[in-house]
């Protein structure tokens, strides 16, 4: 894939990638496929930024081939999921960049594909400007009010994988703070999402 230019026509917000950090599920690809993965896409005036910890595959594929697509999902199982696994490769589609193949997620609000600039390399993480070079909006209808149950859905992904990291009861007590919301102002899906963490945090110990 050849460096490409700032495109001035790729405005994120158009694609949901707003000011602050956006929560989204980042693809990426190695020699043994598509990987996703829960990343906060970073946003302020001085431009869109990713930092990315060492020790997982999204900074490894990076690494290699640095280009990524962020994708905007309203599946909290799908941040469960890609917080501990992978996706079945059923559920990523392949985009063409370039005479280049990228996976995205098959089912999501939107996607944007960046290439990844000027990676700075820390002891912990890289940290890279993100440049849009092509992007998709495929369900401009899909409009959702904020639900605190599927928020939570993804701060108790982040207290599970802190978790895991430290072994430390109170990333299990502030698990058990948003599971008490999930249950109270969730969906179905946000509920099975919790069931689906739980079972994750029991298998993975
Ligand atoms: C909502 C959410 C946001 C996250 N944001 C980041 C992030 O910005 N950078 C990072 O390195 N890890 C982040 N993580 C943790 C990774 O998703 C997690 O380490 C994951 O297992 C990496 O998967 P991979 O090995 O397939 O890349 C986040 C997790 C969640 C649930």
């Amino acid at each position: 894939m050849k460096s490409s230019m700032h495109n001035p026509h790729l405005a994120p917000e158009k694609y949901g990638i707003m000011d602050g950090i956006s929560e989204c599920i980042v693809t990426t690809i190695s020699s043994k496929g598509p990987n996703a993965a829960p990343m906060g896409i970073i946003k302020n005036s001085n431009g869109i930024k990713i930092r990315v910890f060492k020790g997982s595959k999204t900074y490894g594929n990076i690494m290699n081939f640095p280009f990524l697509a962020a994708n905007v999902v309203y599946d909290p199982k799908i941040y469960t999921m890609t917080t501990f696994s992978n996706l079945e490769r059923s559920q990523f589609d392949t985009i063409v960049y370039e005479d280049v193949e990228f996976p995205v997620l098959k089912d999501g609000i939107s996607w944007m594909l960046f290439e990844c600039n000027n990676l700075q390399k820390s002891s912990q993480s890289l940290v890279a400007d993100l440049i849009p070079v092509k992007a998709k909006l495929s369900h401009i209808d899909a409009v959702r009010a904020p639900n605190r149950g599927f928020n939570s859905v993804l701060e108790a992904c982040i207290h599970a994988t802190r978790y895991q990291l430290t072994g430390s009861q109170k990333y299990l007590d502030l698990m058990q703070y948003h599971a008490e919301i999930i249950r109270k102002c969730g969906g179905k899906t946000e509920k099975e999402a919790l069931d689906q963490l739980y079972r994750f945090m029991k298998t993975n110990k």
